[in-house]
């Protein structure tokens, strides 16, 4: 039997509504309905997605009385850049859409964030709509309002705040995600349990997380939305969403990004756990449950970088500014706090971490 949908406010600037159930592509139109009146939607997909997926919301959205146009780029990080962005943009002057139209963001994390910047300069400003199709854009890029695209010296260092108009989370899209894509997204929601929710490392500890999808997605996007409300604009807690991203970050910049995302911030969290413990902030026995349950789910729990190559990647981070740098650090699983170290600190924390003092 299927699951009912479940449904997330989320109480931002612009309040919004996230979908999470089974279908929701082929009733996309009905949704959007509810929060748009009929106007002409740019559809955004790329190349891995939209022969999956757009003909399908197409029909959906005409059959609610939408008129559609898309735009199909060519799936991948690289084409999260400036030069697919102003394509974007010109496609959407061409179409001749006003204000009073929308753009619908369908695909993973690159056509997220791009569909949204786009969003936020076409006009000044369009309404937009989030359709994600992985584990990795549900539980973390779909929601929220970050969007961005990258310029030569970093990921996302161009971009606007822009929350979107409906976020609709099908998972039976996550039925084509390959075992690794499920893995990714996998890491954010262990980091989700890790911020405030046993129940989702229960399932990771001992369940069935493919059975138990909806749940996990439902668990992770409501802790998301708690702050993003506290903190829309990422001045003060919601920096604690970045759990085991700065070792994570620097492992995935030490592998040249052939380490995926999800893959190197499960490293990073586990390993900010180990350091936390030998500081004595951590509760014992956290890193080793979260390397079981890492271990369990396919992810990593360490890396083959030594802290000096970590270090250095961490400090070359184009986005870090100043002589120290903020470490998010779980007390014990449900709270976290901030650390504030000299970046000549930094390499010696990363040394306990990996266990090379
Ligand atoms: N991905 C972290 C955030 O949305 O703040």
């Amino acid at each position: 039997m299927e699951s009912p949908v479940i449904e997330i406010p989320v109480k931002a600037s612009q309040p919004y509504t996230v979908t999470i159930g089974s279908g929701l592509l082929g009733e996309c139109g009905k949704y959007i309905a509810k929060v748009h009146k009929p106007c002409k939607i740019a559809v955004v997909s790329d190349t891995n997605v939209a022969p999956l997926y757009l003909e399908k919301v197409e029909k959906s959205l005409h059959e609610s009385g939408f008129e559609t146009v898309s735009f199909v780029f060519p799936a991948g990080e690289q084409s999260k850049n400036l030069h697919t962005f102003a394509d974007l943009l010109e496609f959407m002057a061409e179409s001749r859409l006003t204000r009073t139209d929308l753009a619908v963001a369908l695909g993973g994390g690159v056509t997220g964030d791009m569909t949204g910047f786009a969003a936020a300069s076409f006009l000044r400003g369009i309404p937009y709509v989030q359709i994600p199709t992985s584990l990795l854009a549900d539980v973390d890029s779909s929601v929220g309002g970050k969007t961005a695209v990258d310029l030569k010296a970093g990921k996302n260092l161009a971009g606007a705040f822009k929350q979107p108009l409906a976020v609709l989370i099908d998972i039976d899209t996550l039925q084509t995600l390959t075992d690794e894509f499920f893995a990714d997204g996998s890491a954010e929601c262990i980091k989700y349990g890790v911020l405030g929710s046993e129940r989702i490392l229960d399932i990771y500890e001992n369940g069935d997380p493919h059975a138990s999808v909806q749940d996990i997605i439902a668990e992770s996007v409501q802790i998301k939305a708690d702050y993003v409300e506290n903190d829309e604009f990422d001045t003060g807690l919601r920096r604690y969403l970045n759990l085991g991203h700065t070792l994570g970050h620097a492992i995935e910049r030490s592998s040249k990004f052939g380490l995926t995302h999800g893959h190197a911030v499960a490293a990073g969290t586990v390993l900010i756990c180990r350091a936390g413990e030998k500081m004595g902030i951590t509760e014992p026995g956290t890193a080793d449950r979260l390397a079981k349950i890492n271990e369990r789910n396919d992810l990593p729990v360490s890396t083959e970088f030594s802290a000096a190559v970590l270090t250095d990647s961490a400090l070359n981070d184009k986005k870090r500014k100043g002589d120290t740098i903020a470490l998010i650090i779980p007390e014990k699983i449900g709270k976290c706090m901030t650390k504030t170290v000299p970046v000549t600190e930094l390499e010696g924390i990363i040394k306990l971490a990996l266990g090379e003092e």
